[in-house]
């Protein structure tokens, strides 16, 4: 299964959800953690003994070698690179690491960066679920959301129905932006901002992310009800 974790703003919490997401499901599972941020991305930051020299780019010819575990960890992890470098890798490339890590793993985990880029765009197309990570604390990520959504059908990229909202940072039970969102994506789920988070293994954090990796797991995504009610108000059902 792949789960595809974005948001077009930067800082809302992508690499935490993913990672955080890694870590519960790789109780049970093999999970693979990819990171397609070339900003570059945090895993090298926030995992212990990785070598940034082993990365998407460098093994991009026989990505098995391009997997490391992080010490520790019982989940693996692909680094994406440095600035630019996404231009040196092709969009076959990621296809390819993708069909290969299928087979050796039940879960792809994907931090995608915010800068959308042509080489994320099959992978947002192949993923069982893309978690849109949406932080309502301010107007401008909610802004951003609605114009990627734009953009993706527009240009049919992908199919929403596979795009579903999880709510970041939350500090407000009430919808707050949301609902403002012209295209109807599911929210299923809600993580409290958490005040001195130590990171995505907190065990605050990884008691509620296990029920995200839940609902995950079954396949089945229930729409939270609040927003039901709003959608329906609002006549978008
Ligand atoms: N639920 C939360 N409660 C409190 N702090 C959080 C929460 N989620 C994430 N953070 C904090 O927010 C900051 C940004 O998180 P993170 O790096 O995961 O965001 P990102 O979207 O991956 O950023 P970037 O766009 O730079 O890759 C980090 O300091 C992280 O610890
Ligand atoms: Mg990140």
């Amino acid at each position: 299964m792949i789960i595809s974790v974005f948001s077009p703003k930067g800082g809302v919490g992508k690499t935490t959800v993913a990672l955080a997401l890694a870590e519960s499901l790789s109780k049970n599972h093999r999970v693979v953690a990819l990171e397609l941020d070339f900003s570059p991305g945090d895993f090298v930051g926030l995992l212990h003994e990785l070598d940034p020299g082993k990365n998407l780019l460098t093994c991009k010819h026989d990505i098995l070698s391009a997997v490391q575990r992080p010490s520790g960890k019982e989940f693996d992890v692909i680094i994406g690179g440095y600035p630019g470098e996404h231009e040196h890798v092709r969009r076959e490339d990621i296809k390819r690491c993708i069909e290969i890590l299928k087979f050796k793993y039940e879960y792809i985990i994907v931090d995608i960066q915010p800068g959308i880029v042509e080489l994320v765009i099959d992978v947002l197309a192949e993923s069982d679920r893309v978690l849109v990570i949406a932080e309502e604390n301010f107007i401008t990520p909610i802004a951003r959301i609605n114009a990627f959504l734009d953009w993706i059908q527009i240009n049919n990229l992908s199919d929403l129905k596979n795009f579903v909202f999880v709510r970041n940072k939350v500090t407000n039970k009430e919808l707050v932006y949301i609902d403002k969102i012209k295209h109807s994506l599911k929210l299923v789920h809600d993580i409290p901002f958490y005040k001195k988070l130590k990171g995505y293994d907190d065990k605050r954090l990884q008691k509620n992310i296990k029920r995200l990796a839940g609902v995950l797991r079954n396949g089945t995504v229930r729409e939270d009800k609040r927003f039901w009610l709003f959608r329906r108000i609002l006549g978008k059902l």
